[in-house]
């Protein structure tokens, strides 16, 4: 029996993998979520524990199991998706955003307008919130949160946040924007409704919708990971057309765009990629 490499005890026979295409098929059919963009090894191994779990041999009887029940086969679709997150994760590229890239967008514009893409749970969305408030306060900036899990994104709506997501805030940005109260005996954290009226959360599926545009900065960290090399390039080819010229892709600690230059960007600093500012005239002069 084949093993999918670095897991164990996760079987790969060509049964099983047969069944799992049909399984990948019915999915796509039933839900429109095409498993063929992300990843083979980690979404086989995801799936097949999950199945393990809830008693199936085969793929497709899973599959019948889930299809039996809406909001089961929509828990399927939420685990699938990785949502682990935190605020100011990385905090050194947060510093890099607030000490260059936010005050140079801030230069040509008063009020910007900020994605995150895949934003689970809002940590990222709110984190920009607080430091366009802190930079540029009290101005109509919009900030878009994305994601395909519904969810995180009634989660992130809510703002509430546990103590663990909290540990890399900086002291003074926790004590200014944050209210602790206690919930199910644990403290928990509401954003300060300051932050809240720049925020908007939306699902959207980075693979199959169309993408808003006329964007300053878009964060997409630690999202394109589970995503085929293809299914990337077009993600972030995508992305260029949502920037405004002078706009910033913002990615996660180890993700890398090696084609960036043929697809129109330049890279300033590691895990920012820019639309070149050359193109503000060109797009002044078209319009
Ligand atoms: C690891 S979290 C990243 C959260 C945040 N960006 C960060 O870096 O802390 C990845 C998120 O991507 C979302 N995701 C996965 N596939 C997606 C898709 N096709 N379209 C939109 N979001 C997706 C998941 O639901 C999950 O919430």
């Amino acid at each position: 029996m084949q093993q999918i490499p670095g897991s164990l005890n996760i079987p790969k026979t060509p049964e099983l993998l047969r069944d799992f295409e049909q399984f990948k098929q019915l999915l796509k059919k039933r839900t429109g979520l095409d498993l063929d963009q992300y990843k083979f090894e980690q979404t086989y191994r995801r799936i097949y524990t999950m199945m393990e779990r809830a008693g199936y041999r085969k793929f497709t009887d899973y599959f019948a199991h889930l299809a039996a029940d809406e909001a089961r086969l929509r828990g399927f679709i939420d685990r699938l998706a990785i949502n682990v997150s935190e605020l100011f994760r990385n905090p050194e590229q947060y510093e890099i955003l607030r000490k260059q890239v936010l005050p140079e967008l801030l230069k040509n514009s008063m009020q910007l307008k900020l994605w995150s893409a895949g934003s689970s749970y809002g940590a990222e969305a709110y984190s920009l919130a607080i430091l366009l408030h802190e930079l540029a306060p009290n101005r109509s900036h919009q900030i878009l949160g994305t994601d395909i899990d519904q969810e995180v994104l009634e989660r992130a709506r809510r703002g509430v946040f546990a103590e663990s997501d909290l540990r890399s805030v900086p002291p003074e940005y926790k004590q200014k924007y944050f209210r602790a109260f206690q919930e199910n005996g644990r403290t928990q954290y509401e954003a300060d409704p300051a932050l809240k009226r720049y925020l908007k959360f939306e699902r959207h599926n980075l693979l199959s919708d169309p993408y808003p545009r006329g964007f300053d900065l878009i964060a997409c960290r630690n999202v394109v990971i589970y995503f085929s090399d293809e299914a990337k390039d077009r993600i972030f080819r995508e992305f260029h057309q949502s920037l405004r010229p002078g706009g910033y892709l913002f990615l996660g600690n180890t993700e890398r765009i090696f084609n960036y230059a043929q697809i129109g960007f330049e890279n300033p600093s590691a895990f920012f990629y820019q639309k070149p500012q050359q193109e503000v005239q060109r797009w002044r002069n078209a319009s």
